[in-house]
């Protein structure tokens, strides 16, 4: 798209707070973002009074706030620049030796979305999807069970057909769909804070998929890296991870509901994920693309595959 945007402002953990005492129980921010000369400004109300501080506060705001349906709807009714830049650097990481020899793998909380393992499941005979809430374990299994009221991920499927090179687009979104129906064989409990976060009888994997999570798990560095030390020990000594997310974010919302995120750029990235034991990086970065709808402060996608030593 070519886009340049710079958040001109954004909301910090203490400017919520200062908020609140200033405006009472239903304050109201503007988020105001610059594309070229365009100033977009749009008012969030939100209901949610101070940020989680804990990693133990975000764990019951995900229980209690998170909605699904919602959060599908917001970040997924339509296949943006972002997510085909996720989708992209998973499947073409895929295609590298080190990244599809064995068996089993692993997504660390998918949330409501099924969409980050449909290049996996060209690849391994055993995919498990995991998420924190049961809310969304939920909609996974209703996904995998063809439920009428199943999230809808058809152009997500559509985009990795394509990349697939089925000629026939429709067939080829039937038969991504069937095979990865046929290959998740389950949706774990999983929490990052554990020392085993998942209790599955196929670990340890051979590769972990991880998408917009830990950033959004953990309120500080350390327990960043905590996380990453977590999830490391599910993995085979030479597995690989690929790990998708947001650059420089503090917060997104869902509705009115808003979740907070470590800010984090690149080199943090790399250092939480070297001390939790990775080596050999391959970065991909992409400046922000999607500002309208998309109500968070990122300045940047990335996507990052390292190997465990
Ligand atoms: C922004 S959503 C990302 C969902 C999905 N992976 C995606 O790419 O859209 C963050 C997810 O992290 C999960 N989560 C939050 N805390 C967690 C924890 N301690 N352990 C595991 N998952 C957690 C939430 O339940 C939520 O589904």
């Amino acid at each position: 798209m070519g886009v340049s945007p710079h958040v001109t402002k954004t909301h910090t953990k203490n400017q919520y707070k200062a908020c609140h005492l200033q405006f009472g129980p239903n304050p109201s921010f503007v988020l105001k973002i610059q594309v070229g000369s365009l100033l977009l400004c749009r008012t969030y109300i939100t209901c949610q009074l101070t940020m989680p501080m804990t990693n133990k506060e975000v764990k019951s705001l995900y229980r209690e706030r998170f909605d699904p349906v919602q959060y599908h709807t917001t970040y997924y009714s339509n296949l943006d620049k972002e997510v085909e830049f996720f989708l992209t650097n998973i499947h073409s990481t895929l295609l590298k030796e080190k990244f599809n020899e064995g068996k089993r793998c692993l997504e660390i909380g998918s949330g409501p979305t099924v969409h980050s393992l449909i290049s996996a499941s060209h690849h391994f005979d055993t995919l498990v999807s995991s998420d924190y809430t049961e809310k969304n374990r939920e909609e996974i299994r209703k996904w995998l069970n063809k439920d009428a009221q199943a999230l809808d991920w058809t152009i997500f499927f559509r985009f990795v057909a394509n990349m697939e090179k089925f000629s026939d687009l429709d067939e080829g979104v039937r038969i991504l769909e069937e095979r990865l129906r046929r290959k998740l064989k389950n949706v774990s409990f999983c929490d990052v804070f554990d020392s085993i976060p998942l209790n599955y009888k196929e670990a340890p994997f051979d590769v972990i998929i991880t998408s917009l999570c830990l950033e959004f798990a953990a309120c500080d560095w350390s327990s960043y890296v905590q996380a990453l030390k977590n999830i490391a020990a599910l993995l085979r000594v030479g597995g690989g991870i690929i790990m998708v997310g947001a650059l420089n974010n503090t917060f997104y919302y869902v509705n009115d509901e808003i979740f907070p995120s470590l800010k984090l750029d690149q080199p943090m990235i790399q250092k939480a994920m070297t001390l939790a034991g990775f080596q050999g990086f391959e970065w991909k970065i992409l400046e922000r693309q999607v500002i309208e709808g998309k109500p968070t402060d990122h300045d940047g996608c990335f996507c990052v595959s390292a190997i465990k030593m």
